[in-house]
């Protein structure tokens, strides 16, 4: 899973325009785009329209920020760098490894996958310097798009155009290798364990974590979907890109499930929903003495209701905890709550809540699809995405 975070350098040549164009395109097809401008480019195209397009700070100069280090901060943060268009001098300069500016500054600390796109008058690109300034950067493993033929800007025209946007899409894909298969997707998920007060200070609750749901929608958003995370009593940071709807109880995980599941293509339930609530909840701290019972009533099974209310477009996956007749019972859990899916964890060793790992088998209607041998639970987040994708396309 890499090379959604691409790095954009516009040399300075008049195709500067035809980039902002192509910066468009990258980001319908999900990706997150950076832009540095050379300061020659700017002449062309300036920083407020970068910033207005890619709805990020552009940076000019090394000069900048210098406690952020810059350079190496957006080096390290490019899975891929695209530079276009790339004029003549700019080649010239990475093909020598200098670092006069910002771009060539983290071309040059950068080790992600890097594509040239040339455009330049023809002269310029059949100049026995180009030619082998070219063939220099090829040698060192960058990508090198053939410039178009056609008009060029003036009366001229010959070899050296800017090659179409559709053509250079096409290898950042082949190049960035990026999974974009939930793309244009809107993933549910629930993450934690649900507490239901009994008075000011005590509740009833679970020993989930969280982290298989955080790790669901880290992996889903990480595909291209847009993820809302609904998250009871988690204690995790925040993902980038994944609004988190925090709640305490079943009747609040309730409301927002209502609100949000109409528009969602798919559901992933691994919160531990608690199956009762306290009957009565009282204001203040009961005092211990007067705590001899508790009244129960059932809360609504939430994952049920949602396989009630489904459309046959939308995925429902479950979650069930179990010490045996795995299978057995989780294939009986599937059918009754109206599921696609169901991950059901094999807790008889004991170890799976709060654990970085899990282990257990996926079912489908038509009965076990795959076994999971012990893994991180990030390695079984892609694994049930694998089959949602399937289902959605
Ligand atoms: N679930 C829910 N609402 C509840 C209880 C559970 O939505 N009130 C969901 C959970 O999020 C999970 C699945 O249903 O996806 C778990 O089903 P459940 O029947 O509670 O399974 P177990 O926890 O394994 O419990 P049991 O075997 O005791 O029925």
């Amino acid at each position: 899973m890499y090379g959604r975070e691409i790095l954009l350098g516009v040399g300075g040549g008049i195709a500067a325009y035809k980039s902002c164009d192509l910066l468009r395109r990258l980001q319908d097809r999900g990706y997150l785009v950076t832009v540095v401008p050379t300061p020659s480019s700017l002449n062309f195209v300036g920083s407020a329209t970068w910033e207005a397009l890619s709805g990020r700070k552009v940076h000019t100069q090394v000069w900048e920020n210098i406690p952020e280090v810059p350079h190496v901060a957006l080096a390290d943060k490019a899975q891929m760098i695209v530079i276009a268009p790339a004029t003549a001098d700019l080649i010239a300069r990475i093909a020598q490894g200098r670092a006069d500016d910002l771009l060539t500054n983290i071309v040059l600390a950068s080790d992600a996958p890097k594509l040239i796109v040339p455009a330049m008058h023809p002269n310029m690109w059949l100049n026995a310097a180009t030619v082998a300034n070219v063939a220099t950067l090829r040698s060192r493993g960058f990508i090198v798009l053939e410039p178009e033929t056609g008009r060029l800007t003036g009366k001229d025209s010959g070899v050296g155009r800017f090659p179409e946007t559709a053509v250079i899409i096409e290898e950042v894909e082949k190049i960035s290798g990026w999974n974009a298969d939930l793309l244009g997707k809107e993933i549910l998920i629930t993450a934690g364990g649900t507490r239901e007060p009994i008075d000011a200070v005590r509740y009833i609750g679970n020993r989930s974590s969280g982290k298989q749901g955080y790790a669901l929608a880290e992996a889903a958003v990480s595909r291209g979907a847009k993820v809302k995370l609904i998250a009871a009593n988690c204690n995790l940071p925040d993902i980038d890109g994944v609004e988190i709807f925090p709640v305490a109880t079943a009747l609040e995980m309730g409301a927002l499930l209502q609100d949000f599941f109409p528009t969602s293509d798919a559901l992933i339930m691994s919160a531990a929903v608690a199956d009762v609530r306290p009957s009565e909840v009282s204001d203040g701290k009961i005092k211990k003495e007067k705590i001899d019972h508790l009244d129960l009533i059932a809360n609504p099974d939430l994952l049920a209701q949602a396989g009630k209310a489904r459309r046959a477009d939308q995925v429902l996956v479950g979650f069930a905890a179990e010490t045996s007749h795995l299978e057995e019972y989780a294939a009986a859990k599937l059918e009754r709550k109206g599921l696609d899916l169901l991950y059901v964890n094999d807790v008889s060793g004991g170890a799976i809540f709060g654990s970085t790992h899990t282990q257990g088998m996926i079912l489908d209607k038509s009965g076990v699809v795959a076994t999971v041998p012990e893994s991180t639970k990030e390695t079984l987040a892609h694994k049930l995405l694998d089959l949602v994708a399937t289902r959605l396309s």
